[in-house]
């Protein structure tokens, strides 16, 4: 387990939101920031610190699984 899954999505949503690139790899958004589906509705979010994945390969889509990292190709414009 990592210290982000002890993080109190409370606390850490009242700072000012922040989205970070990684390479190759998914955004990583920490703050108040509200993730909705296609249809609009909320997505559940059970921790402040959350990796949404930008390459298509999850199985927990909108999250971030660490598919990317298994041997494919790099996500478009990196
Ligand atoms: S960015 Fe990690 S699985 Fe897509």
């Amino acid at each position: 387990m990592d210290s982000a899954q002890f993080e109190n999505p409370r606390s850490a949503r009242r700072a000012p939101a922040r989205i970070t690139v990684t390479p190759g790899g998914p955004l990583v958004v920490r703050g108040d920031v509200e993730i909705v589906d296609t249809l609009g509705d909320p997505v559940p979010r059970r921790r402040a610190t959350v990796a949404l994945c930008r390459c298509g390969r999850s199985a927990i889509q909108p999250y971030c699984d660490g598919s990317h990292a298994v041997g494919r190709s790099p996500i478009r414009g990196e």
